[in-house]
Formats: C-alpha cells, structure tokens, sequence
C-alpha cells in the first residue's frame, strides 16, 4: 500500500491505495472524494478527474505533454495550469509515489 495526500485548501487528507491504481481511483474509489468523480471511467474523455499535482512532485509525476490526448481535454478546465494540471486517471501509481501530494479543485464537486 502507498499513502497520497490529498489536500483540499489547509486539509490533508491521507489516502491508502494499492500500487497500480490511478490518482483517480484514489480519489473516487478509496477516498470517496466528491471533487473527483471520474466520470467516463478513465478513459481520458471527461476531465472530471483534474487535479494539480504539488510542484514538488512534478519532476516525478510530469508535467502534462503540450498535443497529447490529455493536454487537449485538459487545456480549456478551469483553473488549468500548464505547470501542475493532470487528469488524474492518466497516472499510474506505483511505490515512488508513496507520500505523493496532489491538490484537489472543486469544479467537477457534485
Ligand atoms: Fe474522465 Fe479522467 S476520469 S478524463
């Protein structure tokens, strides 16, 4: 098991998932976290799974690629931001990423 931390504003909220699950199923499915519905089941359709990525994580995780499937969907999310937005369900977690910090946005929140 690896730990994320979610953070919505000043809160953390510490997620146990298994190695091999997406940020999110993280969220959606192990966190229960309303800001991340993953709608369309990531299959990269949506962009309900829109997190930022804490800078200090993004050399690990990447930044999102500028042409790709997920830049395209992701680039018109409010709030995007070239530096630190990913679609949570197109990142794969494995052991590095035990501790990893990923910021929750409330535009998907039903
Ligand atoms: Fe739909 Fe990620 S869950 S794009």
């Amino acid at each position: 098991m690896i730990t994320i931390n979610f953070k919505r504003g000043q809160e953390t909220i510490p997620v146990q998932v298994d190695e091999g699950m997406t940020i999110m199923e993280a969220a959606r499915d192990y966190g229960d976290l309303p800001e991340i519905p993953g709608d369309c089941g990531g299959c990269c359709a949506c962009a309900t799974c829109h997190i930022k990525i804490d800078e200090s994580w993004i050399s690990k995780i990447g930044k999102v690629k500028e042409g790709s499937f997920e830049g395209t969907l992701i680039e018109y999310e409010k709030g995007y931001d070239p530096n630190t937005s990913r679609l949570g369900c197109q990142i794969q977690l494995n052991k590095e990423h035990d501790g990893l910090v990923v910021h929750l946005l409330d535009n998907h929140k039903i």
